[in-house]
């Protein structure tokens, strides 16, 4: 098959684990007689350098042409001053909302062998498979936001359309599962998650009788999240619930660098992203966790271009390098050599041509 995939590395470590996420799209391509148009762009804040905007709009453009976005991180010390004008963070909200993606899929496995790279005793991460479906273009992250001298705030907005399309998206991904699906809000509080609850509580008796719903308190499942993580299939939440709990739930596969993303909307195209930052502390070094990007590309396969087989025999090469003990510095095994960010690309690679 053709397609066209827009690579926007950004800033920090996301050029490196990019580099690493295009060459396994070119093998994947090359083995299975497919023809990807890799097209690079600026954004972030690379892009408020040599544009002054975080999403120039020949950047936006090419997004919009493609049929997938695969993206590194964004951000780093240089332009997060507290009155800067210009933010990486922006132009990324702002890329989610023009292409429409308001459903972000983040999933959790642990793998048996990167049990013991947990901070997380590995008895109650044995078995843990879930999903979050993160609402991504609403909420208190694009509500409007004041400022004075001595008072600042950021109002969160939620209309039902919107509650019920991110719904909708869980809940089919549920009946592809466990039929299990756990809605978080903080409905004793917050009227957004009034709103919320009645609504999900609505589309799901509905529309998927055949899926079991429970609702929890965001609180409460932060603490369920670590205390017992396997009881969860698909847990659906608004935008900052979904940000804060994702980078909390990666510590059960062992590492932020580990987890992939894929953001979808109503159309096939998608944006593909790791969850974890630029990580500024760490980029050149060689040393960044490439496996969050490529499982992200394994997504972007799967979901995008429609190619099952090409996502499982990618997961399957990067789980097997990742079983061989082919680690970067944060889930390398006590004692053991550990591996560059190319070098795992290259074993990737190999393991995809043998
Ligand atoms: C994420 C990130 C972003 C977010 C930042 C960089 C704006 O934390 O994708 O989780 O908050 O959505
Ligand atoms: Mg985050």
């Amino acid at each position: 098959m053709k397609a066209r995939i827009t690579i926007l590395g950004g800033d920090g470590i996301g050029p490196e684990v990019v580099a690493e996420g295009v060459r396994c799209l070119r093998t994947i391509a090359s083995r299975f007689g497919h023809e990807f148009e890799l097209v690079e762009a600026d954004f972030g804040g690379i892009a408020i350098d040599r544009h002054g905007d975080p999403l120039p709009q020949a950047t936006l453009e090419k997004c919009l042409e493609s049929d997938a976005v695969l993206l590194g991180a964004i951000g780093g010390p240089k332009w997060s001053a507290p009155n800067a004008k210009l933010r990486p963070e922006a132009g990324l909200l702002r890329l989610r909302r023009e292409l429409g993606v308001y459903a972000n899929l983040r999933p959790v496995k642990v793998l048996g062998s990167l049990v013991d790279a947990s901070p997380i005793k590995p008895h109650v991460l044995e078995g843990v498979d879930l999903v979050f479906v993160r609402e991504l273009t609403g909420g208190i992250y694009f509500g409007e936001k004041r400022r004075e001298p001595l008072h600042a705030s950021d109002l969160c907005e939620y209309s039902v359309a919107e509650v019920e399309r991110v719904t909708r998206v869980a809940a089919r991904l549920a009946q592809q599962r466990r039929h299990k699906l756990t809605s978080i809000d903080k409905s004793n509080v917050l009227e957004t998650s009034r709103l919320w609850r009645e609504v999900v509580e609505r589309v799901v008796r509905t529309e998927f009788p055949d899926v079991k719903l429970d609702h929890m308190l965001v609180d409460a499942a932060a603490m369920h999240l670590i205390r017992r993580p396997t009881d969860f299939d698909v847990l659906v939440t608004e935008n900052m619930f979904g940000d804060i709990l994702t980078d909390e739930a990666s510590m059960l596969s062992s590492s932020l660098g580990m987890l992939p993303s894929a953001s979808l909307g109503d159309s096939r195209r998608g944006l593909y992203e790791p969850i974890h930052g630029s990580a500024p502390d760490i980029a050149g070094k060689g040393i960044a966790n490439p496996y969050g990007t490529i499982f992200s590309v394994a997504m972007l396969l799967r979901h995008s271009l429609g190619l099952t087989n090409e996502a499982e025999v990618l997961e399957l090469a990067a789980t097997r390098m990742i079983e061989e003990g082919v680690r970067t510095p944060d889930i390398a095994l006590p004692g053991a050599r550990s591996y560059s960010t190319h070098e795992i690309g290259d074993a990737i690679i190999s393991a995809l041509t043998h």
